[in-house]
């Protein structure tokens, strides 16, 4: 029954780091591999959707010819790419780990040892998931993740208000085999009527999980 459920619809997906540069050869950037956000883009795709999957550097690849993947590097450039796509979706699903701070400038030539301390100075990125949380619209929806050292409930139901989230998926780091670089993820979801654990999964079944959720209220 729900092989086809997403036909007709557009979806983008962001997914992977970002990179922010400090020299010609040397960047700030995170842990995420991209793997839940590649599995969301593939669930989508295999249940009929349109996929434009907004990617960071990333090892992976996509198999299915219905996403259309859009490589960027830095926050900036994913939220350029984001905010120019989303009009034309009918839902995104925030899922990438992108860069809270970014160099104030950029080398233009490596930076060399000189014995001193190095003070690169870092300033605020934009919001990527509040902007589009801004621009949303009734017939639109939007998805975002959490990771959340404590007090994690309480921050993330804050974080889908704040950013007009739909719902929002948190991601636990107190559980073996969850969250970064791993196959499996252990996601609790949180919507305004409440709170939903699920079970430790392969990160396939999570985003089939996620997108189930996200079906229902499309
Ligand atoms: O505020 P925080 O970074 O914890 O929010 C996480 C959610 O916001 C994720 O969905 C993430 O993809 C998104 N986000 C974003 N742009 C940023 C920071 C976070 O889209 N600059």
């Amino acid at each position: 029954a729900r092989a086809e459920d997403l036909k007709g619809k557009h979806i983008l997906i962001t997914a992977g780091p970002t990179y922010e540069k400090i020299d010609p050869v040397r960047f700030i950037g995170n842990y995420s591999s991209g793997k839940m956000g590649y599995a969301l883009a593939e669930a989508c795709a295999r249940r009929g959707a349109d996929v434009t999957l907004i990617s960071g550097p990333v090892a992976l690849q996509v198999q299915h010819p219905a996403i259309r993947r859009i490589d960027v590097e830095s926050a900036e450039q994913m939220y350029q790419a984001a905010i120019r796509i989303y009009p034309q979706a009918n839902a995104g699903i925030l899922c990438a780990a992108v860069a809270d701070f970014t160099p104030e400038t950029v080398a233009s030539n490596k930076i060399k040892r000189e014995g001193e301390d190095l003070i690169v100075r870092l300033k605020p990125t934009q919001d990527i998931a509040a902007a589009l949380g801004k621009i949303k619209r009734p017939d639109q929806r939007l998805v975002g993740f959490a990771l959340e050292t404590y007090d994690e409930q309480i921050h993330a139901q804050e974080k889908r208000k704040r950013k007009n989230f739909d719902f929002i998926v948190l991601n636990s780091l107190n559980d073996a085999g969850a969250g970064f670089r791993c196959d499996t993820n252990k996601i609790t979801i949180l919507d305004e009527s409440g709170i939903t654990p699920y079970p430790l999964k392969d990160k396939h079944e999570v985003a089939s999980d996620i997108i189930d959720k996200l079906s229902a209220i499309l």
